[in-house]
């Protein structure tokens, strides 16, 4: 698969086969490639959870909040949730301002799914999850800030990159089969050309 393929499959994927399960020894590979990833100043302000057994994915699952855009669809369907998650936590004994963080966080994030899609799982970012309820339900104590959610599994679901249609909208949409269509600016739109 080249570099190109690796990313293009990168989807957010919204729904697993439940059969496939993920241990705490392939998380932590993909937490090995994390660790290593570009750092502001080099201060590493970030920890991982990782949660792998069904009864706790359930409740992590809980407090997530998928495909906002599509709220008629209740997504993930039942049997087909995420089979682990990786907690992506602010250390602020280490790091204080969150500010600062997020672009590690936003490195850390797309590497551990880049390792994920090689290993033929795929996964989410959530940032849309119940903060104060996950902190309860993991026990994280004070330092430790949640400031972004993974969810992994091996998909199924299919899903397709388009064209940003003429009305500009780049909302996320499904066909009566299901399959989403993702709408990605062309490579003319997004590269700025300065006036001659
Ligand atoms: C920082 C960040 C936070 C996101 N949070 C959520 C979320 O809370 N729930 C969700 O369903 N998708 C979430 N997404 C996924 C986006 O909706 C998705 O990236 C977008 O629809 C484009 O699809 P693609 O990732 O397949 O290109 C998030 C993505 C990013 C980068």
């Amino acid at each position: 698969m080249t570099f190109y393929e690796l990313v293009k499959r990168n989807r957010s994927y919204r729904g697993f086969d439940q059969q496939r399960r993920i241990s705490r020894e392939e998380l932590e590979e993909l937490v090995d490639c994390a660790r290593i990833t570009p750092s502001a100043a080099n201060r590493q302000p970030l920890r991982y959870d990782l949660v792998w057994e069904p009864a706790e994915t359930a409740g992590v699952q809980s407090l997530t909040k998928w495909a906002a855009a599509l709220p008629e669809r209740h997504l993930p369907d039942p049997g087909k949730e995420a089979a682990a998650f990786i907690v992506i936590l602010q250390e602020t004994e280490w790091v204080q301002n969150a500010a600062s963080c997020q672009i590690d966080v936003g490195i850390a994030a797309q590497t551990l799914l880049l390792a994920a899609v090689e290993k033929g799982l795929g996964g989410l970012m959530i940032g849309n999850f119940n903060r104060e309820g996950l902190t309860e339900l993991r026990g994280y104590p004070e330092h430790l800030v949640p400031q972004l959610v993974i969810a992994l599994g091996k998909p199924a679901e299919k899903i397709e990159l388009t064209e940003v249609p003429s009305d500009g909208s780049t909302k996320y949409y499904r066909d009566e089969q299901d399959i989403h269509y993702v709408p990605k600016r062309g490579l003319k739109d997004v590269i700025w050309e300065r006036e001659p």
